[in-house]
């Protein structure tokens, strides 16, 4: 199923492109908590790579950096060779919508919607018809292996069968990156290595470039690269090392 589409292939092309990223949130009493410092990384097309760190340590600010969800202080960031600093927030929700799917660790579905209109839903945003729309849905659907429950509504589902609604929602807008903040951390290891294998097979036959937070060692083993983050800097980027004793 996961063959008949089309690869990506460059594999030369700079998806994500991170230059001294410094990120500040203001301090209620005053001043300002300096959370990432200096980040700098690129990710090639087709890269699969997994960032992991202690709690606190900046993982998900540095996501929603990459996911144009938030904008850094200082440093450059580029998507797909964009620079995005300094768009406004409707082209920062035009670009998230085309290019990034987006896989959350509490699935984030609409609980009184089915799941067919759940996947729909991002689909509409982009103005696409009723009936391409139905297709579509189905279609991703099929591809987690959930055709038979697009009637039912997210909570007659089990959390495994949650998150690959959300796949197939993230897949539905024909992602070129996904980004996954704790994908597999509400599920139980077996379903969470279910899920991992599917993001394994998307990136292997699709090339779909993947980042994926986890505080899993064995997660993260999935991946082909790992970065370690620490207070707020790299301490590792290389590929996945044999344990994580050292990181
Ligand atoms: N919107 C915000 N406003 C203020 N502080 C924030 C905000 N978002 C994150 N922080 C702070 O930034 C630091 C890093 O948070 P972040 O969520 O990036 O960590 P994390 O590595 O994802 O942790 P976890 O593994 O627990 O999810 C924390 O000290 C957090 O309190
Ligand atoms: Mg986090």
């Amino acid at each position: 199923m996961v063959n008949k589409m089309k690869k990506n292939t460059d594999k030369s092309e700079i998806v994500i492109s991170m230059d001294k990223i410094c990120k500040s949130f203001p301090l209620e009493m005053g001043g300002d908590q300096q959370v990432l410092f200096d980040i700098t990384f690129n990710v090639k097309l087709g890269e699969f790579l997994a960032i992991m760190g202690p709690s606190g340590s900046g993982k998900s600010t540095c996501m929603n950096i990459i996911g144009a969800l938030d904008s850094p202080t200082t440093g450059t960031y580029k998507l797909y060779g964009r620079d995005i600093s300094n768009m406004t927030s409707d082209e920062l929700a035009i670009i998230r919508n085309e290019y990034i799917g987006f896989v959350f660790q509490q699935f984030n579905l609409l609980p009184k919607r089915t799941v067919l209109d759940n996947i729909m839903l991002p689909l509409m945003y982009r103005g696409m018809p009723m009936d391409e729309r139905i297709r579509r849905a189905r279609e991703m659907l099929a591809r987690v292996g959930l055709e038979k429950f697009e009637t039912y509504l997210p909570t007659q589902l089990s959390g495994g069968m949650k998150q690959r609604v959300a796949i197939a929602r993230a897949l539905a807008g024909d992602p070129k990156l996904i980004l996954a903040d704790e994908p597999t951390g509400a599920l139980d290891s077996k379903m969470g290595n279910e899920i991992l294998k599917f993001f394994k097979q998307l990136n292997r036959d699709l090339g779909i470039t993947i980042v994926m937070i986890t505080h899993e060692f064995d997660i993260a083993k999935y991946a082909d690269r790992l970065i370690h983050i620490r207070d707020g800097h790299i301490n590792y980027d290389g590929p996945i090392p044999k344990n994580d004793n050292n990181l």
